[in-house]
């Protein structure tokens, strides 16, 4: 009778958990994006000069520079733990290891097109020889047009496109612009290759795609590169011009079932989402908001992390920012957490976990 209770007991506790590790429908991650997402492509494309390959990057996770520009997962990495699936390689890495025979297929668990530095602008940070959207969803579709990808995996993955803040950043950076488009053209023609992007990636078979929105691009410690950057306050301008291309990404999203029959497309809400941290620190577990962890010069802005004499915080988790453009792992985890499980004010009209729960 014991022996029959602890049977049923281990029962009731062993069965839920295993039709929950196994009820997520989603296989494999197709990431598109900047270095937010960048897992390492630019570390396998030695023409590039927007690199994170070095130390202290990824030190407080993976131990070793990985190519990511944070100092440990990203918000992909996190997402890919949340569906229990393994984390994916850099495009360039798989590409090579089918060309030198290490591997016989492209992995099944998805593959990271994101490239740090770049934008939905083909021209922005081009002479950094960053890989813009348009490159790579050409390199997605080749993959798919020689068979390379399983369509029915396609189908089932999820897609996740995150970028603009290195075209935004630019528009007010004097070396780099001015353009000769006012701020509400600038936003148009970004939205017009996103828009691009998701008839390009649902013609190539994608059905669960996810916008992640900017964050407040104008925080960033490397504001102070800017004229008229201020330690005391973001750059309001640079903010604003987000909150619009943000309010264009979400239009996109809402028109998907029209535009994109038999799609779901999910908006990240991840600019109120890091405001609210800003406002409320300690409870995010956050004691520094404003600088960065690591770097040097003013708020840790003005000098990459790694670079020259730069300076490195003892506690990198309880920064915002690890480097003058990017958020540490501890903000990526609460932001992962926020599009895996949040509330419509973070991520609509459904979270991932309900995205991951239905069939497409
Ligand atoms: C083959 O490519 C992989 C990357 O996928 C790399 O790690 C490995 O060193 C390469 N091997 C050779 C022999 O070049
Ligand atoms: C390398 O980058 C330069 C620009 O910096 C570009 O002109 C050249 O075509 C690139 N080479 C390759 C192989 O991508
Ligand atoms: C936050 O860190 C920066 C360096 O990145 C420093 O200049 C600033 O004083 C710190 N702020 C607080 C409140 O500790």
């Amino acid at each position: 009778m014991e022996s029959f209770n602890l049977l049923l007991i281990s029962l009731i506790v062993l069965v839920p958990s295993v039709v929950c590790a196994s009820s997520y429908k989603i296989p494999a991650i197709y990431t598109f994006g900047d270095s937010i997402l960048d897992a390492g492509n630019n570390r396998f494309n030695k023409n590039c000069s927007a690199q994170a390959d070095f130390p202290p990057y990824g030190s407080s996770f993976f131990h070793q520079p990985t190519g990511r520009f944070t100092n440990g997962r990203t918000v992909v990495d996190f997402l890919s733990q949340f569906l229990g699936i393994d984390i994916q390689e850099p495009y360039l890495e798989a590409e090579m290891g089918v060309a030198n025979g290490s591997r016989k297929a492209y992995p099944s668990n998805g593959i990271n097109f994101a490239s740090g530095g770049s934008g939905v602008l083909p021209q922005t940070n081009k002479d950094l020889g960053v890989i813009p959207i348009q490159d790579q969803v050409q390199q997605f579709q080749t993959l798919v047009n020689e068979n390379k990808l399983d369509k029915k995996l396609v189908q089932k993955s999820l897609f996740l496109f995150e970028s603009g803040s290195n075209d935004i950043f630019n528009y007010y950076n004097p070396f780099t612009g001015p353009t000769n488009l006012d701020p509400e053209a600038y936003v148009q023609a970004m939205l017009t290759q996103v828009k691009q992007f998701i008839d390009q990636i649902y013609s190539l078979g994608a059905r669960r795609i996810v916008i992640i929105a900017l964050g407040p691009v104008g925080c960033v410690p490397a504001r102070m590169l800017l004229p008229g950057g201020r330690t005391d306050r973001c750059f309001g301008r640079i903010n604003h011009i987000v909150k619009k291309y943000n309010a264009g990404l979400e239009g996109l999203v809402k028109d998907t079932p029209i535009t994109h029959p038999g799609a779901i497309g999910v908006y990240g809400e991840v600019y109120k989402a890091v405001q609210e941290f800003r406002s409320m620190p300690k409870r995010y577990g956050f004691f520094n908001i404003t600088g960065a962890c690591c770097g040097d010069g003013t708020l840790r802005g003005l000098v990459q992390c790694g670079k020259d004499s730069y300076k490195v915080c003892e506690n990198p988790n309880q920064f915002l920012f690890w480097d003058f453009f990017h958020p540490s792992e501890h903000t990526y985890e609460l932001v992962s957490k926020a599009l895996w499980a949040g509330k419509q004010s973070r991520v609509r009209p459904i979270n991932l976990r309900t995205l991951a729960s239905i069939s497409v």
